[in-house]
């Protein structure tokens, strides 16, 4: 059981309990990537995206490079959804700028009836690195650690790529679904195995990014995403240590089913930037807390429009009195586009404005 510093900033896990906080914490996802010079570099000395994520001492680097330049409130393990794929034996590979690839993508009956929940010994690599990191943050803030849904990777791992209409995956979804819930069966055995090995290493807090649940039917996305995520938060570690480990789980494009949403065991919601942040409170109560949700497109404007924004967004959030329970964050990842300098304007509106808001 390795032994780590005791944590000075737990504003971001306090939130996601419900509890008061002196500020509205705030982190990014993707905070650590390609819009930061330092993580190119390292990207350079790694020779590729995957060489980076499969090496422990540089995924280290780079999760703590945006904690040296932002008061930021959490940090995420720098890795990705597809490692658990990948595990499964289909073959991850990144398409000089074309995203990420299977080679042998889930599509006969026998490809399916061939998978299997992978060997958690495989993603020794991922559980390293979360080990590491959280001894190099030496306490500073706590660390996330994350899956994608059980329908998010099956979504790569059938159409072996990712895509905007999912045709393979619907058609195997509407005319095979008993293929399609043997995938998420597996998916969410796996998932949440990950996911605890993930705790059992270090990690502090728990996502799961269903990056295309939005992409589904009403009644599909409960069927076949929805009761999935259920499955791995049921089987979840959900204390280490006698310290509760909140999981935050993330349906971009979820925003109608917020209500459904609140009911599966999270701690805790993503919301992307279209959902209103007050009417979502209203929503869901004191089921969960939510953490969102900056369209990340506003980083490219002015840092006066950037305050503006955040402080529009805290404000329909709605004063702390009302109860506590936000954590800030985008709609969804950073772009590389980004300019670094927008991410300081933003970190500090957030910080100022959500004390401002609390003296009254
Ligand atoms: O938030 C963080 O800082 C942690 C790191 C993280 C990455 N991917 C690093 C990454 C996390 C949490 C993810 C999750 C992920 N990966 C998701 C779910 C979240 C979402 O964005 O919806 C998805 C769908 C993936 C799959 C994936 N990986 C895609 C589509 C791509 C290409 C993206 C692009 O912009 O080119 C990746 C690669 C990837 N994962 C990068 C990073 C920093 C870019 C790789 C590079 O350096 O070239």
């Amino acid at each position: 059981m390795p032994q780590f510093a005791p944590l000075k900033n737990d504003t971001f896990l306090r939130a996601l309990l419900r509890q008061p906080t002196e500020y509205t914490p705030v982190w990014l996802m993707r905070q650590a990537g390609r819009y930061l010079p330092e993580y190119r570099a390292t990207r350079a000395r790694a020779g590729s995206f995957l060489g980076l994520a499969k090496n422990p001492d540089y995924a280290t680097e780079v999760t703590l490079q945006p904690l040296d330049r932002y008061p930021l409130d959490a940090s995420i393990l720098f890795s990705d959804i597809l490692t658990v794929p990948d595990a499964m034996g289909l073959g991850l590979y990144f398409a000089d700028g074309e995203g990420p690839k299977f080679e042998r993508p889930l599509r006969t009956e026998a490809e399916v009836m061939a998978l299997n929940v992978p060997d958690m010994e495989s993603l020794d690599y991922v559980f390293k690195a979360v080990t590491q990191i959280r001894t190099e943050i030496n306490g500073r803030v706590p660390l996330i650690g994350f899956s994608g849904s059980p329908w998010t990777l099956a979504c790569y791992m059938v159409e072996g790529q990712g895509s905007r209409e999912f045709h393979t995956i619907k058609k195997m979804l509407y005319a095979r679904p008993d293929l399609m819930h043997r995938i998420l069966e597996i998916n969410a055995t796996a998932v949440a195995q990950y996911l605890n090995a993930q705790i059992d290493a270090g990690a502090q807090a728990v996502m799961i990014f269903d990056s295309w649940g939005g992409a589904l039917a009403d009644g599909a996305y409960q069927e076949f995403s929805l009761r999935y995520m259920q499955r791995v938060l049921e089987q979840l570690q959900r204390e280490k240590d006698g310290v509760r480990i909140p999981a935050v789980v993330f349906t971009k494009g979820g925003g109608i089913w917020l209500d459904e949403m609140a009911d599966i065991g999270a701690d805790a919601l993503g919301l992307d930037w279209t959902v209103n942040l007050g009417r979502a409170r209203a929503l869901v109560g004191d089921r969960v807390a939510l953490q969102g949700n900056l369209d990340p497109a506003i980083l490219f404007a002015s840092p006066e429009q950037i305050r503006a924004e955040v402080e529009r967004s805290l404000t329909a959030y709605g004063a702390p009195s009302h109860g506590h329970g936000h954590v800030f964050n985008l709609g969804h990842g950073i772009s590389q586009f980004t300019p670094p300098e927008s991410v300081t304007a933003m970190v500090d509106a957030v910080h100022t404005f959500s004390r401002r808001q609390r003296a009254g």
